[in-house]
């Protein structure tokens, strides 16, 4: 059984430790949020960061937003207390686990097995709890679609720019930027993500674009992502979510063209079911993949609430 697709259009960054963003965060009109214990927290910090994170998780009115906590990787020590004491105190509290810097299926594994134990411990429903996976380096990136496909609790694989530029020492000081002396060189990233993210039915989500105040750069990148069939894109600023879920709502023409389709292919189906095969639609040929086309636009449009 596919697990329920929240919408994450934008999905917030929330740095663990600073309570002011903590208390913000739900106000703000994203479909999303991580609350950070990884990267955005100091090391100095990050024992603290697990106390207020679970305050926040109790105290604030996160209704209708994905909610998840982004725990340290793998191979940090404190990476199993970031998950045994998320899941124990606020378990009820979140959709997902967000794991970065995943390189093996083994890393996928281990989640998996401790959320169950967690789960089981603190009876919460089996599987409750969802996975957002970040691929962000070239040994995750080899083994994507095995890891993708490790574990039924996967909601989303996301695309760490940060890191993965810096581990293929691609030579660029902006995060996100992924228009390098114009090349294209994260395209085929792209691609391998959004396919491994799909044959898992998963969503597939971008990660930060790092110029806060440098709109058309942010909005390249959400566009250039959106072209490969992301869902979503991360901002990290207030700022940042115009943009972003602007570019991910789908148009509404768009959407009402996929209605017409789906309407005049409905026309052309008999009572039986079956269909004249292809048909001229405004000047178009439309047959069966054209429907399932449309179907995808159409269904985005409602997620969206258009
Ligand atoms: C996100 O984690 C990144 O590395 O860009
Ligand atoms: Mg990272």
């Amino acid at each position: 059984m596919p697990r329920p697709q929240r919408p994450r259009r934008t999905v917030l960054a929330v740095p663990g430790s600073s309570r002011r963003m903590l208390e913000k965060a739900p106000g703000l009109d994203v479909d999303a949020v991580f609350l950070d214990l990884e990267d955005a927290v100091a090391p100095d910090a990050k024992a603290g960061a697990r106390d207020l994170v679970v305050a926040a998780l109790h105290e604030g009115d996160w209704s209708g937003k994905a909610v998840t906590v982004r725990v340290n990787d793998a191979t940090r020590p404190g990476a199993h207390r970031d998950v045994v004491e998320i899941v124990s105190r606020a378990g009820d509290r979140i959709d997902a686990i967000m794991l970065p810097k995943v390189e093996h299926i083994a890393h996928v594994h281990w989640i998996d097995v401790l959320l169950g134990q967690l789960e089981r411990e603190h009876d919460l429903e089996p599987g409750r709890i969802g996975l957002e996976l970040i691929i962000e380096g070239p040994r995750g990136l080899a083994d994507v679609q095995r890891i993708a496909a490790a574990s039924p609790r996967l909601d989303t694989l996301v695309y760490g720019p940060g890191d993965f530029t810096s581990a293929m020492r691609i030579p660029t000081l902006t995060v996100g930027d992924t228009s390098i002396g114009g090349h294209d060189p994260i395209d085929p990233v792209f691609s391998q993500l959004a396919v491994a993210a799909r044959a898992n039915d998963a969503q597939v989500i971008d990660g930060p674009y790092a110029g806060i105040h440098d709109f058309d750069g942010l909005r390249r990148a959400a566009e250039h992502t959106r072209a490969f069939g992301f869902d979503g894109k991360w901002v990290l600023h207030p700022a940042q979510i115009e943009v972003v879920n602007e570019v991910f709502t789908p148009d509404p023409a768009a959407v009402e063209r996929a209605e017409r389709i789906l309407a005049a292919y409905a026309h052309h189906t008999s009572a039986a079911g079956g269909t004249r095969g292809a048909v001229l639609f405004e000047g178009e040929m439309i047959d069966e993949a054209t429907h399932r086309m449309a179907r995808t636009i159409a269904a985005a449009g409602h997620r969206a609430g258009l």
